[in-house]
């Protein structure tokens, strides 16, 4: 049976299928729109065998569908498991996604630098080394401007068992960080898209589970386990019963986190 033209990676790199297609679009919106369909293709819903954000993915992929250059999207994503597999072990880890928005997309902009990983690997052997929790609650780890989520992937190293959890002002990040939990299996974490100076900010959320399977988005705050966390985390100590005065609580910040898992554990 001949090859579907579709399915020859005639690129061979992840950053060479994107710039394929970057040579008729914006490259900052290939990378975008890439993410935005991918989470939808993670994402199916296994009674209609269609995305659970169909709509979102076919408003996506409509500017590109005149050109034999959308073809570049599927392969794209091959390269990216490809790269990602091959790199699971690399002390360079496997944040392909980072490093490409990091070297051709954001050039530092908005402090937009990430960590390099083998410096994301040590801050969490240093940091969740002697935490391993003693109790039934998982540890929870956030990183609260998390970029890729490359900080979370290097501590997921040290503590497999641990919940990862990440907020970022960008939903660029978000999502890339959302595909990087997902594609490492590090199910049960959720990734914020937020403002996480301010206790009440919500744009979007996305969880990331095993079953059902797939990155879900949260579009209702009062629905997101993160930001009733991170929300919490602003709260004085103890509460004041209503009709009381309300005191500034003046606790230096990183004294009010309980790093027994009560509330989340910060990098
Ligand atoms: C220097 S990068 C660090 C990323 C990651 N933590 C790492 O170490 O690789 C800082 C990130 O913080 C995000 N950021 C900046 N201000 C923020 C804010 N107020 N709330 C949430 N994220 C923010 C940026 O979008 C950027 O992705």
């Amino acid at each position: 049976m001949a090859k579907s033209k579709s399915l020859v990676l005639s690129n061979n790199s992840f950053a060479e299928s994107l710039f394929s297609i970057g040579t008729r679009f914006s490259l900052a919106k290939v990378f975008d729109d890439f993410l935005t369909m991918t989470i939808a293709a993670c994402s199916i819903n296994p009674l209609t065998k269609l995305s659970n954000y169909e709509e979102e993915y076919l408003q996506t992929i409509a500017p590109y569908k005149e050109s034999e250059l959308r073809h570049e999207f599927p392969k794209a994503f091959a390269h990216l498991i490809r790269q990602m597999e091959e790199r699971v072990t690399d002390s360079q880890g496997n944040d392909i996604l980072g490093e490409f928005f990091e070297q051709h997309l954001s050039n530092g902009r908005n402090g937009q630098f990430f960590t390099p990983f083998h410096i994301c690997e040590l801050i969490a052997s240093v940091i969740l080394g002697e935490n391993e929790s003693k109790t039934d609650t998982p540890i929870r780890i956030l990183d609260p401007t998390c970029g890729s989520g490359r900080m979370l992937l290097a501590a997921r190293k040290s503590n497999a068992t641990a919940e990862y959890y990440g907020i970022d002002i960008d939903h660029t990040c978000v999502k890339m960080a959302a595909l990087n939990l997902f594609l490492n299996g590090m199910w049960n974490s959720e990734v914020l898209c937020a403002d996480s100076l301010r206790a009440n900010d919500f744009v979007i959320s996305y969880h990331i589970s095993l079953l059902p399977f797939g990155i879900f988005k949260i579009t209702d705050k009062e629905k997101s386990k993160l930001w009733h966390m991170h929300q919490k985390s602003f709260e004085p100590p103890e509460k004041k019963k209503s009709g009381e005065l309300i005191e500034l609580d003046k606790t230096p910040f990183k004294d009010r986190i309980d790093i027994k898992g009560t509330q989340l554990d910060l990098f």
